[in-house]
Protein backbone atom coordinates (compact mmCIF):
# COMPACT_ATOMS: atom_id res chain seq x y z
CA UNK A 1 0.00 0.00 0.00
CA UNK A 2 2.42 2.36 -1.20
CA UNK A 3 -0.10 4.71 -2.02
CA UNK A 4 -1.78 4.65 1.01
CA UNK A 5 1.37 5.34 3.33
CA UNK A 6 2.95 8.74 0.97
CA UNK A 7 -0.33 10.59 0.83
CA UNK A 8 -1.15 9.98 5.23
CA UNK A 9 2.77 10.77 5.73
CA UNK A 10 2.14 14.29 3.46
CA UNK A 11 -0.60 14.91 5.30
CA UNK A 12 -0.04 13.90 8.87
CA UNK A 13 0.65 16.48 11.21
CA UNK A 14 -1.23 18.80 9.83
CA UNK A 15 -4.50 18.82 11.39
CA UNK A 16 -3.07 18.22 14.50
CA UNK A 17 -1.46 21.53 14.50
CA UNK A 18 -4.23 23.38 13.01
CA UNK A 19 -7.31 21.84 14.61
CA UNK A 20 -9.76 24.40 12.92
CA UNK A 21 -12.94 25.55 10.92
CA UNK A 22 -10.59 25.15 7.28
CA UNK A 23 -7.85 23.22 8.36
CA UNK A 24 -4.86 22.69 5.68
CA UNK A 25 -6.14 19.69 4.44
CA UNK A 26 -6.64 19.36 0.73
CA UNK A 27 -9.95 19.26 -0.98
CA UNK A 28 -9.17 16.94 -4.02
CA UNK A 29 -10.97 13.51 -3.61
CA UNK A 30 -9.51 10.76 -3.07
CA UNK A 31 -12.08 7.72 -2.46
CA UNK A 32 -9.66 4.50 -3.14
CA UNK A 33 -6.75 5.61 -0.46
CA UNK A 34 -7.66 4.44 2.81
CA UNK A 35 -9.61 1.20 1.39
CA UNK A 36 -7.63 -1.52 2.75
CA UNK A 37 -8.22 -3.82 5.54
CA UNK A 38 -5.78 -6.32 6.19
CA UNK A 39 -4.59 -5.71 9.64
CA UNK A 40 -0.97 -4.28 8.86
CA UNK A 41 -2.58 -1.30 6.64
CA UNK A 42 -4.95 -0.68 9.08
CA UNK A 43 -2.47 0.14 11.70
CA UNK A 44 -0.25 2.17 9.71
CA UNK A 45 -3.23 4.03 8.46
CA UNK A 46 -3.94 4.32 11.97
CA UNK A 47 -1.03 6.23 12.92
CA UNK A 48 -1.12 8.85 10.57
CA UNK A 49 -4.58 9.88 9.40
CA UNK A 50 -5.56 13.10 10.50
CA UNK A 51 -8.78 14.09 12.66
CA UNK A 52 -10.37 17.55 12.91
CA UNK A 53 -12.78 18.85 15.15
CA UNK A 54 -13.80 22.34 14.95
CA UNK A 55 -14.03 25.17 17.70
CA UNK A 56 -17.20 25.81 19.33
CA UNK A 57 -18.80 28.45 16.21
CA UNK A 58 -22.51 27.72 15.98
CA UNK A 59 -24.92 29.17 13.72
CA UNK A 60 -28.09 29.55 15.17
CA UNK A 61 -30.53 27.43 13.96
CA UNK A 62 -34.95 28.25 13.85
CA UNK A 63 -35.19 25.57 15.96
CA UNK A 64 -32.41 23.97 16.92
CA UNK A 65 -28.47 24.46 17.08
CA UNK A 66 -27.26 21.31 16.72
CA UNK A 67 -28.65 17.78 15.10
CA UNK A 68 -27.63 14.63 16.14
CA UNK A 69 -28.88 11.07 15.08
CA UNK A 70 -28.20 7.55 16.08
CA UNK A 71 -29.51 4.68 13.64
CA UNK A 72 -30.13 1.56 14.89
CA UNK A 73 -30.55 -2.14 12.76
CA UNK A 74 -33.20 -4.09 11.66
CA UNK A 75 -36.56 -4.17 13.82
CA UNK A 76 -40.00 -4.23 13.64
CA UNK A 77 -41.89 -0.73 15.21
CA UNK A 78 -43.94 -3.08 17.73
CA UNK A 79 -40.40 -5.03 18.71
CA UNK A 80 -38.87 -1.42 19.05
CA UNK A 81 -41.61 0.35 21.10
CA UNK A 82 -41.72 -2.57 23.64
CA UNK A 83 -38.08 -2.79 24.66
CA UNK A 84 -38.23 -1.08 28.07
CA UNK A 85 -35.11 1.26 27.51
CA UNK A 86 -36.17 2.94 23.98
CA UNK A 87 -40.21 3.29 25.73
CA UNK A 88 -37.80 4.93 28.47
CA UNK A 89 -36.68 7.33 26.09
CA UNK A 90 -39.92 7.70 24.25
CA UNK A 91 -41.44 8.91 27.45
CA UNK A 92 -38.38 12.14 27.25
CA UNK A 93 -39.41 12.90 23.54
CA UNK A 94 -41.87 12.41 20.70
CA UNK A 95 -42.30 9.11 19.02
CA UNK A 96 -42.77 9.05 15.44
CA UNK A 97 -45.50 6.44 14.91
CA UNK A 98 -45.16 6.86 10.88
CA UNK A 99 -41.69 7.11 9.89
CA UNK A 100 -40.91 5.06 7.35
CA UNK A 101 -37.91 3.50 5.57
CA UNK A 102 -37.37 3.67 1.93
CA UNK A 103 -36.18 -0.28 1.11
CA UNK A 104 -34.40 -2.93 1.88
CA UNK A 105 -31.72 -4.17 2.47
CA UNK A 106 -29.37 -1.65 4.79
CA UNK A 107 -27.20 0.49 2.63
CA UNK A 108 -29.84 2.22 0.38
CA UNK A 109 -31.50 3.27 3.41
CA UNK A 110 -28.39 4.97 4.88
CA UNK A 111 -27.21 6.43 1.95
CA UNK A 112 -30.81 7.68 0.92
CA UNK A 113 -30.50 9.62 4.31
CA UNK A 114 -27.95 11.87 3.24
CA UNK A 115 -28.06 11.78 -0.35
CA UNK A 116 -31.81 11.89 -1.26
CA UNK A 117 -32.37 9.06 -3.02
CA UNK A 118 -31.19 5.20 -3.06
CA UNK A 119 -29.82 5.73 -6.56
CA UNK A 120 -31.21 1.50 -6.90
CA UNK A 121 -29.28 0.09 -4.85
CA UNK A 122 -30.81 -3.19 -3.57
CA UNK A 123 -27.57 -4.84 -1.83
CA UNK A 124 -25.13 -3.84 0.97
CA UNK A 125 -22.26 -4.14 -1.62
CA UNK A 126 -19.15 -2.17 -1.45
CA UNK A 127 -20.30 0.88 -3.14
CA UNK A 128 -18.73 4.25 -4.43
CA UNK A 129 -21.13 7.14 -5.37
CA UNK A 130 -19.86 9.20 -8.62
CA UNK A 131 -17.91 12.31 -7.12
CA UNK A 132 -20.61 15.01 -8.73
CA UNK A 133 -23.13 13.34 -6.24
CA UNK A 134 -24.33 15.74 -3.65
CA UNK A 135 -24.84 15.07 0.20
CA UNK A 136 -26.15 17.04 2.59
CA UNK A 137 -22.24 18.04 3.58
CA UNK A 138 -22.74 20.05 0.44
CA UNK A 139 -25.50 21.91 1.81
CA UNK A 140 -23.79 22.03 5.44
CA UNK A 141 -20.58 23.64 4.04
CA UNK A 142 -22.40 26.13 1.86
CA UNK A 143 -24.06 27.85 4.95
CA UNK A 144 -20.41 27.44 7.52
CA UNK A 145 -22.00 24.87 9.47
CA UNK A 146 -19.78 22.00 11.04
CA UNK A 147 -20.76 18.45 10.77
CA UNK A 148 -18.90 15.01 11.01
CA UNK A 149 -20.00 11.32 12.41
CA UNK A 150 -18.85 8.91 15.05
CA UNK A 151 -18.82 5.63 13.74
CA UNK A 152 -18.09 3.09 16.88
CA UNK A 153 -15.21 1.22 16.39
CA UNK A 154 -13.93 2.68 13.06
CA UNK A 155 -10.34 1.71 13.20
CA UNK A 156 -9.18 5.55 12.19
CA UNK A 157 -10.92 8.62 10.88
CA UNK A 158 -11.63 8.45 7.13
CA UNK A 159 -11.43 4.86 7.18
CA UNK A 160 -12.61 4.16 3.67
CA UNK A 161 -12.95 0.11 3.67
CA UNK A 162 -15.84 -2.36 3.99
CA UNK A 163 -15.59 -3.37 7.35
CA UNK A 164 -13.11 -3.95 10.23
CA UNK A 165 -13.41 -6.55 13.22
CA UNK A 166 -12.68 -6.84 16.64
CA UNK A 167 -9.29 -8.20 16.29
CA UNK A 168 -9.44 -10.26 19.20
CA UNK A 169 -12.75 -11.88 18.84
CA UNK A 170 -13.38 -11.33 14.73
CA UNK A 171 -16.49 -10.34 15.98
CA UNK A 172 -18.04 -7.77 13.14
CA UNK A 173 -17.65 -4.14 14.54
CA UNK A 174 -17.63 -1.34 11.82
CA UNK A 175 -19.14 -1.88 8.56
CA UNK A 176 -19.30 0.85 5.85
CA UNK A 177 -22.56 0.40 4.13
CA UNK A 178 -24.02 1.89 7.66
CA UNK A 179 -21.49 5.11 7.38
CA UNK A 180 -23.25 7.53 4.84
CA UNK A 181 -21.24 10.04 3.85
CA UNK A 182 -18.02 7.90 3.03
CA UNK A 183 -20.07 5.73 0.22
CA UNK A 184 -20.18 8.98 -1.52
CA UNK A 185 -16.57 9.71 -3.31
CA UNK A 186 -17.72 13.75 -2.54
CA UNK A 187 -16.95 13.48 0.73
CA UNK A 188 -13.64 11.92 0.67
CA UNK A 189 -11.37 14.45 -0.04
CA UNK A 190 -8.29 14.48 3.20
CA UNK A 191 -10.62 17.07 5.01
CA UNK A 192 -14.18 15.52 4.96
CA UNK A 193 -12.25 12.30 5.47
CA UNK A 194 -11.23 13.77 8.61
CA UNK A 195 -14.49 14.51 9.96
CA UNK A 196 -15.50 11.14 9.60
CA UNK A 197 -14.17 9.62 13.07
CA UNK A 198 -14.90 7.19 15.42
CA UNK A 199 -17.02 7.25 18.73
CA UNK A 200 -13.90 7.39 20.61
CA UNK A 201 -13.52 10.93 19.39
CA UNK A 202 -17.33 11.92 20.06
CA UNK A 203 -16.13 11.61 23.63
CA UNK A 204 -12.86 13.74 23.12
CA UNK A 205 -14.45 16.37 21.34
CA UNK A 206 -17.39 16.32 23.65
CA UNK A 207 -14.91 17.43 26.45
CA UNK A 208 -13.31 20.14 24.66
CA UNK A 209 -16.54 21.72 23.29
CA UNK A 210 -15.89 20.90 19.72
CA UNK A 211 -18.76 18.69 18.80
CA UNK A 212 -19.70 19.27 15.16
CA UNK A 213 -23.52 21.41 14.35
CA UNK A 214 -24.50 18.03 12.19
CA UNK A 215 -23.86 14.21 12.88
CA UNK A 216 -24.29 10.76 12.36
CA UNK A 217 -23.66 8.58 15.41
CA UNK A 218 -23.75 4.66 14.32
CA UNK A 219 -22.95 1.68 17.22
CA UNK A 220 -20.98 -0.99 15.87
CA UNK A 221 -22.77 -4.06 14.50
CA UNK A 222 -23.22 -5.50 18.36
CA UNK A 223 -24.47 -2.46 19.92
CA UNK A 224 -26.98 -1.29 17.19
CA UNK A 225 -28.98 -4.63 17.51
CA UNK A 226 -27.40 -6.13 13.99
CA UNK A 227 -25.84 -8.81 15.38
CA UNK A 228 -27.62 -8.98 18.14
CA UNK A 229 -31.15 -7.60 19.89
CA UNK A 230 -33.03 -4.62 19.81
CA UNK A 231 -32.45 -5.40 24.25
CA UNK A 232 -29.17 -4.75 23.17
CA UNK A 233 -29.71 -1.78 21.14
CA UNK A 234 -32.23 -0.18 23.20
CA UNK A 235 -29.45 -0.39 26.41
CA UNK A 236 -26.76 0.91 24.58
CA UNK A 237 -28.63 3.97 23.30
CA UNK A 238 -30.21 4.80 26.47
CA UNK A 239 -26.87 4.29 28.15
CA UNK A 240 -24.93 6.82 25.57
CA UNK A 241 -28.05 9.29 26.17
CA UNK A 242 -29.03 9.66 29.09
CA UNK A 243 -25.44 11.53 30.49
CA UNK A 244 -25.88 13.86 27.26
CA UNK A 245 -30.07 14.20 28.09
CA UNK A 246 -28.95 15.41 31.87
CA UNK A 247 -26.08 17.86 30.56
CA UNK A 248 -28.18 21.39 29.84
CA UNK A 249 -24.46 22.29 27.99
CA UNK A 250 -25.13 19.48 25.86
CA UNK A 251 -28.93 19.10 25.47
CA UNK A 252 -29.13 23.15 25.02
CA UNK A 253 -31.02 23.62 21.30
CA UNK A 254 -30.31 20.28 20.68
CA UNK A 255 -32.22 17.91 18.32
CA UNK A 256 -31.66 13.90 18.62
CA UNK A 257 -33.50 11.35 16.23
CA UNK A 258 -33.07 8.06 17.38
CA UNK A 259 -34.00 5.88 14.32
CA UNK A 260 -34.06 2.38 12.57
CA UNK A 261 -32.92 2.16 8.86
CA UNK A 262 -35.04 -0.72 7.75
CA UNK A 263 -38.42 -2.58 9.16
CA UNK A 264 -37.90 -6.55 9.70
CA UNK A 265 -40.14 -7.97 7.91
CA UNK A 266 -39.81 -7.34 4.69
CA UNK A 267 -43.60 -8.60 3.54
CA UNK A 268 -44.78 -5.68 5.79
CA UNK A 269 -44.73 -1.97 5.30
CA UNK A 270 -41.49 -0.86 6.10
CA UNK A 271 -42.22 1.87 9.29
CA UNK A 272 -39.67 2.16 11.84
CA UNK A 273 -39.69 3.10 15.47
CA UNK A 274 -38.12 6.58 15.68
CA UNK A 275 -38.25 9.24 18.37
CA UNK A 276 -36.90 12.91 18.54
CA UNK A 277 -35.49 13.96 21.87
CA UNK A 278 -33.04 17.30 22.96
CA UNK A 279 -34.41 20.70 24.34
CA UNK A 280 -35.34 20.86 21.10
CA UNK A 281 -38.42 19.17 21.76
CA UNK A 282 -40.68 21.38 24.34
CA UNK A 283 -41.61 19.50 27.50
CA UNK A 284 -45.27 19.96 27.30
CA UNK A 285 -44.41 17.48 24.05
CA UNK A 286 -42.53 15.07 25.60
CA UNK A 287 -44.04 11.64 25.98
CA UNK A 288 -46.24 12.80 23.03
CA UNK A 289 -46.67 10.81 19.40
CA UNK A 290 -46.63 12.96 16.01
CA UNK A 291 -48.80 10.32 13.29
CA UNK A 292 -47.19 12.43 10.44
CA UNK A 293 -46.09 10.98 7.43
CA UNK A 294 -41.32 10.99 7.64
CA UNK A 295 -38.85 9.12 5.75
CA UNK A 296 -35.02 9.02 5.95
CA UNK A 297 -35.23 12.18 3.26
CA UNK A 298 -37.70 13.78 5.90
CA UNK A 299 -33.57 14.08 7.72
CA UNK A 300 -32.43 15.97 5.15
CA UNK A 301 -35.17 18.24 4.71
CA UNK A 302 -35.65 18.46 8.42
CA UNK A 303 -31.87 20.11 9.02
CA UNK A 304 -32.70 21.92 5.45
CA UNK A 305 -35.87 23.94 7.09
CA UNK A 306 -33.73 25.08 10.46
CA UNK A 307 -30.84 26.51 8.96
CA UNK A 308 -32.79 27.58 5.44
CA UNK A 309 -30.28 25.51 3.35
CA UNK A 310 -30.39 24.70 -0.14
CA UNK A 311 -31.44 21.74 -1.30
CA UNK A 312 -30.17 18.73 -3.33
CA UNK A 313 -32.81 18.78 -5.77
CA UNK A 314 -33.86 15.54 -5.22
CA UNK A 315 -36.59 13.37 -2.38
CA UNK A 316 -35.14 15.83 0.24
CA UNK A 317 -37.31 18.76 -1.29
CA UNK A 318 -40.76 17.36 -1.27
CA UNK A 319 -40.26 15.56 2.26
CA UNK A 320 -42.18 16.50 5.15
CA UNK A 321 -40.37 18.62 7.68
CA UNK A 322 -40.63 17.05 11.57
CA UNK A 323 -43.50 19.04 12.84
CA UNK A 324 -41.89 19.96 16.06
CA UNK A 325 -39.42 22.25 13.49
CA UNK A 326 -41.80 23.08 10.50
CA UNK A 327 -44.15 25.02 13.56
CA UNK A 328 -40.43 27.50 13.67
CA UNK A 329 -39.85 27.20 9.81
CA UNK A 330 -43.43 27.55 7.90
CA UNK A 331 -43.18 24.16 6.14
CA UNK A 332 -46.13 22.77 5.43
CA UNK A 333 -46.33 18.80 6.98
CA UNK A 334 -48.42 16.98 4.46
CA UNK A 335 -50.38 13.67 4.39
CA UNK A 336 -49.56 10.40 2.61
CA UNK A 337 -52.49 8.40 2.84
CA UNK A 338 -51.28 5.62 0.66
CA UNK A 339 -48.66 5.28 3.05
CA UNK A 340 -50.04 5.58 6.36
CA UNK A 341 -53.36 4.07 6.03
CA UNK A 342 -54.65 0.95 8.29
CA UNK A 343 -54.00 -0.89 4.76
CA UNK A 344 -51.14 0.83 3.23
CA UNK A 345 -50.91 0.70 -0.37
CA UNK A 346 -47.08 1.25 -1.08
CA UNK A 347 -44.56 -0.37 1.03
CA UNK A 348 -41.27 0.88 0.75
CA UNK A 349 -40.19 -2.90 0.61
CA UNK A 350 -38.07 -2.82 -2.27
CA UNK A 351 -35.56 -0.87 -4.36
CA UNK A 352 -36.61 0.62 -8.26
CA UNK A 353 -33.62 0.53 -10.85
CA UNK A 354 -30.86 2.46 -11.00
CA UNK A 355 -26.73 2.81 -11.28
CA UNK A 356 -26.32 0.18 -8.07
CA UNK A 357 -29.13 -2.38 -8.71
CA UNK A 358 -27.90 -5.74 -9.11
CA UNK A 359 -32.04 -7.79 -9.53
CA UNK A 360 -32.92 -5.47 -12.57
CA UNK A 361 -30.73 -4.04 -15.03
CA UNK A 362 -28.34 -1.01 -14.12
CA UNK A 363 -30.31 2.42 -15.60
CA UNK A 364 -28.56 5.85 -15.60
CA UNK A 365 -28.07 8.35 -12.52
CA UNK A 366 -30.73 10.76 -12.08
CA UNK A 367 -30.28 14.08 -12.76
CA UNK A 368 -31.15 16.40 -9.50
CA UNK A 369 -34.41 18.32 -10.63
CA UNK A 370 -32.66 22.11 -10.90
CA UNK A 371 -36.14 23.66 -11.08
CA UNK A 372 -38.41 22.15 -7.82
CA UNK A 373 -38.46 24.51 -4.78
CA UNK A 374 -39.58 23.74 -1.07
CA UNK A 375 -43.36 23.60 -1.08
CA UNK A 376 -44.51 27.16 0.38
CA UNK A 377 -40.89 27.66 2.17
CA UNK A 378 -39.03 27.96 -1.62
CA UNK A 379 -35.76 26.44 -0.86
CA UNK A 380 -33.77 26.04 -4.42
CA UNK A 381 -31.08 23.88 -5.39
CA UNK A 382 -27.67 24.39 -4.09
CA UNK A 383 -26.35 26.81 -6.88
CA UNK A 384 -23.27 24.24 -7.68
CA UNK A 385 -25.37 21.42 -8.08
CA UNK A 386 -26.92 23.04 -10.82
CA UNK A 387 -23.85 24.01 -12.54
CA UNK A 388 -22.55 20.52 -12.44
CA UNK A 389 -25.53 19.17 -13.62
CA UNK A 390 -27.04 21.86 -16.16
CA UNK A 391 -25.72 20.46 -18.51
CA UNK A 392 -25.59 16.48 -18.08
CA UNK A 393 -28.01 14.86 -20.48
CA UNK A 394 -29.35 12.70 -17.71
CA UNK A 395 -33.38 12.89 -17.24
CA UNK A 396 -34.82 13.67 -13.95
CA UNK A 397 -37.63 11.85 -11.89
CA UNK A 398 -37.92 14.00 -8.59
CA UNK A 399 -40.78 16.40 -7.98
CA UNK A 400 -41.81 18.28 -4.88
CA UNK A 401 -44.26 15.63 -3.68
CA UNK A 402 -44.39 14.09 -0.33
CA UNK A 403 -45.06 11.03 -2.53
CA UNK A 404 -41.46 8.83 -3.19
CA UNK A 405 -41.72 5.73 -5.38
CA UNK A 406 -40.95 2.31 -4.33
CA UNK A 407 -39.62 -0.91 -6.43
CA UNK A 408 -43.59 -1.84 -6.96
CA UNK A 409 -44.12 1.87 -7.96
CA UNK A 410 -41.00 2.88 -9.83
CA UNK A 411 -40.32 5.95 -11.32
CA UNK A 412 -40.99 6.16 -15.30
CA UNK A 413 -37.90 4.35 -16.83
CA UNK A 414 -36.45 3.07 -13.86
CA UNK A 415 -38.98 -0.27 -13.34
CA UNK A 416 -37.57 -3.86 -14.20
CA UNK A 417 -39.88 -3.53 -17.57
CA UNK A 418 -38.57 -0.11 -18.51
CA UNK A 419 -34.69 -1.06 -18.20
CA UNK A 420 -34.97 -4.34 -20.05
CA UNK A 421 -37.20 -3.53 -22.65
C1 LIG B 1 -10.36 6.04 16.71
O1 LIG B 1 -9.77 6.93 15.78
C2 LIG B 1 -8.55 7.49 16.22
C3 LIG B 1 -8.15 8.57 15.22
O2 LIG B 1 -7.93 8.07 13.93
C4 LIG B 1 -7.53 6.38 16.37
O3 LIG B 1 -6.32 6.92 16.83
C5 LIG B 1 -8.05 5.38 17.40
O4 LIG B 1 -7.18 4.30 17.50
C6 LIG B 1 -9.42 4.88 17.00
N1 LIG B 1 -10.00 4.11 18.10
C7 LIG B 1 -10.47 2.88 17.95
C8 LIG B 1 -11.14 2.30 19.13
O5 LIG B 1 -10.37 2.25 16.93
C1 LIG C 1 -19.09 -2.89 20.37
O1 LIG C 1 -19.22 -1.86 21.33
C2 LIG C 1 -19.37 -2.30 22.67
C3 LIG C 1 -19.48 -1.08 23.56
O2 LIG C 1 -20.39 -0.15 23.07
C4 LIG C 1 -18.19 -3.15 23.10
O3 LIG C 1 -18.45 -3.68 24.36
C5 LIG C 1 -17.99 -4.28 22.10
O4 LIG C 1 -16.79 -4.96 22.41
C6 LIG C 1 -17.86 -3.71 20.69
N1 LIG C 1 -17.58 -4.74 19.69
C7 LIG C 1 -18.18 -5.93 19.58
C8 LIG C 1 -17.78 -6.79 18.46
O5 LIG C 1 -19.06 -6.30 20.32
C1 LIG D 1 -43.54 -6.09 -0.20
O1 LIG D 1 -44.74 -6.22 0.50
C2 LIG D 1 -45.81 -6.75 -0.30
C3 LIG D 1 -47.06 -6.78 0.57
O2 LIG D 1 -46.87 -7.54 1.71
C4 LIG D 1 -45.47 -8.13 -0.79
O3 LIG D 1 -46.46 -8.58 -1.66
C5 LIG D 1 -44.12 -8.09 -1.53
O4 LIG D 1 -43.72 -9.39 -1.87
C6 LIG D 1 -43.06 -7.44 -0.65
N1 LIG D 1 -41.83 -7.34 -1.39
C7 LIG D 1 -40.69 -7.89 -0.97
C8 LIG D 1 -39.51 -7.66 -1.83
O5 LIG D 1 -40.61 -8.54 0.06
C1 LIG E 1 -43.44 -3.08 10.15
O1 LIG E 1 -44.29 -2.05 9.68
C2 LIG E 1 -45.66 -2.43 9.61
C3 LIG E 1 -46.46 -1.47 8.81
O2 LIG E 1 -46.34 -0.18 9.25
C4 LIG E 1 -46.21 -2.48 10.99
O3 LIG E 1 -47.61 -2.84 10.98
C5 LIG E 1 -45.48 -3.53 11.71
O4 LIG E 1 -45.73 -3.34 13.07
C6 LIG E 1 -43.97 -3.51 11.50
N1 LIG E 1 -43.62 -4.85 11.67
C7 LIG E 1 -43.93 -5.53 12.75
C8 LIG E 1 -43.94 -7.00 12.58
O5 LIG E 1 -44.10 -5.02 13.80
C1 LIG F 1 -20.16 12.44 -12.90
O1 LIG F 1 -18.93 11.76 -12.75
C2 LIG F 1 -18.84 10.57 -13.52
C3 LIG F 1 -17.57 9.84 -13.10
O2 LIG F 1 -16.49 10.69 -13.11
C4 LIG F 1 -18.91 10.91 -14.97
O3 LIG F 1 -18.85 9.74 -15.74
C5 LIG F 1 -20.22 11.62 -15.25
O4 LIG F 1 -20.28 12.05 -16.58
C6 LIG F 1 -20.39 12.83 -14.35
N1 LIG F 1 -21.73 13.37 -14.48
C7 LIG F 1 -21.95 14.66 -14.63
C8 LIG F 1 -23.36 15.09 -14.66
O5 LIG F 1 -21.04 15.47 -14.70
Amino acid sequence: MAALIVSTLVIAGVANANPFWRPKLATTLEPNVYTATAASDVYAAQATAPTTSFPKHYKRGKAFDRFLTIWLENTDFSKAAADPNLAWLATKGITLENYHGVTHPSEPNYVAAVGGDTFGIDNDAFIQIDGNVSTVVDLLEDRGISWGTYQEDMPYSGFEGFAWRNQETQANDYVRKHHPPIIYNANTSPLRLSYQKNLTQFHTDLANDQLPQWMFITPNMTSDGHDSSVTVAGAWTRNFLEPLLADPTFTDRTLILITFDENHSYTLSNKIFSILLGDAVPSHLQGTTDPNFYNHYSEIATVEANWNLHTLGRWDVGANVFDVVAKHTGDVVRPYAAATAQEPEIFFNSSYAGPFNTAFQQAPYPAPNLEIMSPGTHRSVLPAIKKAWRNSGLSSYYTDSVEVPDGQHPPKGYAYNDVNN
